[in-house]
């Protein structure tokens, strides 16, 4: 194989001793088999245009779109949900019905936001009703009544799920006692739990990660458990910028024990800052969701027309962010951060192994054997520095316990950003490292901070 130094590590390879400026390492464990990949990441929270086939198939596809979840938030006027009158109720179902039924095209799960439906998406005034203001649920009662009569008549009901509030912790979606809101949860659970047996109810979605010290948290598990309200997967926000999911799972797993509560799916429904979906931030986020077998749904930083395109900025098309923006254009092509879901959808397949992330938790790595190669995704969290990967126990994959290893470099950029185009990895090259003990190990220069890398070698 030719020995090529990959151009990102010759412009590095100056300045001080690596020794001294490495910052942590994320160990691989080719001996441990977590079993096949799902890619589980590969969710979006809106991101789906309302005309059906507007974005091609393939684009779907390649990135392995399994997830999606909408309640027809800013859409076109009127469209403002329930609050605001039956019309304005059938407009946001409309969409919502849309995204749904791309959805299931796809086979993906869906996840309808009901509190999107009602007109409470963050842009409801300040003194917009919720369900059971002055102790009056009737408003509420009605709403679902229309809402599970539509979800029937329109056969709604296969890989559905409901969240059943969103982000009750913030007063931009929940302006109202937390009191209130567990109410809400236990009348809203056993009515569709009876009435839609089928559908999956899952929360509590809070923006908050579980946390001991967080009564949002203790005062909904003390409450789901009295109230026999479980809901069939735990989920939780992580778009702070802060927080690992280790920590995170780890917070959770310690409450449920606490509440003697069952250790549900986990789902992430909306994962990553805006900052974050560049290519080194979806390779750190698929490293840490894969780790705790967590479904991702990618969150979404755009609004209005734009909240209903792109598939949650992985791509863009002409005029995509100019005054002269369509949300009905079409055009389509991916940008720098789709490249890594399509690779961890098309390329990462064989079996996951485990991975452990860089103790200052900026490095991460996710890693697949397949029959032929092995390969390994990494990313930074939006940082510049130097951190290593170490791939342990090589005889697991038939190599030997030292020699030379093969390893071929791919770079991620994420040129143009959210709205530039990228159609591919870059290939830095074959690079030739010599190990022993069974492992391997090479420094990542991340000179930018958001390029995400790929290294691929052989099985033995
Ligand atoms: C606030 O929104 C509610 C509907 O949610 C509406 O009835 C009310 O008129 C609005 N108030 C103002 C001041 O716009
Ligand atoms: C759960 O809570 C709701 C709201 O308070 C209540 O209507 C329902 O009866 C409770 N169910 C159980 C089984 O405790
Ligand atoms: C928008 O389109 C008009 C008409 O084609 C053009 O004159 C204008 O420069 C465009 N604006 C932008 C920001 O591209
Ligand atoms: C991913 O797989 C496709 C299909 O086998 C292949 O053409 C492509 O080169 C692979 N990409 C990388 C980065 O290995
Ligand atoms: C295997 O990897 C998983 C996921 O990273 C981890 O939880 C587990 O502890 C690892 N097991 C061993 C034996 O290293």
């Amino acid at each position: 194989m030719r020995q090529l130094l990959p151009l990102f590590l010759v412009a590095s390879a100056f300045g001080s001793p690596l020794e001294k400026r490495v910052s942590g390492t994320s160990v691989v464990n080719l001996g441990n088999n977590t079993g096949s990949p799902e890619h589980l990441a590969s969710g979006i929270l809106y991101g789906i245009p309302d005309t059906p086939d507007q974005i091609p198939q393939n684009l779907y596809e390649d990135m392995g779109f399994n997830y999606a979840r909408a309640g027809g938030a800013q859409v076109a006027a009127p469209g403002r949900g329930w609050i605001w009158g039956l019309t304005e109720y059938k407009n946001r179902f409309a969409s919502a019905l849309s995204n749904y039924q791309t959805a299931r095209t796809y086979d993906a799960n869906f996840i309808f936001l009901i509190h999107d439906l009602w007109g409470a998406d963050g842009t409801q005034n300040s003194t917009a009703p919720y369900p059971g203001d002055d102790g009056d649920w009737s408003d509420w009662d009605t709403y679902l009544t229309h809402w599970i009569s539509d979800i029937n008549a329109n056969s709604a009901t296969e890989g559905l799920s409901v969240d059943i509030w969103n982000e009750p912790d913030e007063t931009g979606f929940w302006n109202a006692p937390q009191a209130q809101y567990f109410q809400m949860w236990g009348r809203t659970y056993h009515r569709l739990r009876t009435e839609l047996p089928s559908v999956k109810l899952i929360g509590p979605a809070f923006a908050g990660q579980p946390d001991a010290s967080n009564d949002w948290w203790t005062g909904f598990l003390s409450f789901v458990a009295g109230n026999s309200s479980v809901p069939d997967e735990w989920v939780w926000h992580m778009e702070g910028g802060g927080g690992d999911m280790e920590g995170a799972y780890g917070a959770l797993f310690n409450l449920l024990g606490t509440y003697n509560l069952p250790n549900q799916p986990i789902n992430i429904d909306e994962y990553g800052t805006y900052n974050e979906q560049v290519p080194a931030g979806s390779a750190w986020w698929i490293s840490q969701l894969e780790r705790v077998n967590a479904i991702g749904l990618r969150g979404n930083w755009l609004s209005g027309s734009q909240l209903h395109d792109f598939l949650a900025s992985l791509l863009s098309k002409p005029n995509a962010d100019n005054s002269n923006y369509s949300a009905t254009g079409g055009g389509y092509f991916p940008n720098g951060d789709y490249q890594v879901y399509k690779y961890y959808n098309l390329n990462m397949t064989g079996y996951r192994v485990g991975s452990s992330p860089s103790t200052d938790l900026k490095l991460d790595t996710y890693a697949t054997v397949g029959s032929d190669t092995v390969k390994v995704l990494t990313g930074v969290r939006i940082t510049t520095g130097t951190w290593q990967v170490e791939i342990n126990d090589l005889s697991a994959v038939g190599l030997a316990d030292s020699g030379t290893l093969d390893i071929h470099t791919w770079s991620f950029p994420s040129t143009g950003g959210h709205f530039g185009e990228v159609d591919g990895p870059t290939d830095l090259g074959w690079y030739e490292h010599t190990y022993s003990g069974n492992s391997v190990t090479f420094p990542i220069y991340q000179t930018d901070t958001s390029t995400a890398y790929a290294f691929e070698f052989l099985r033995g």
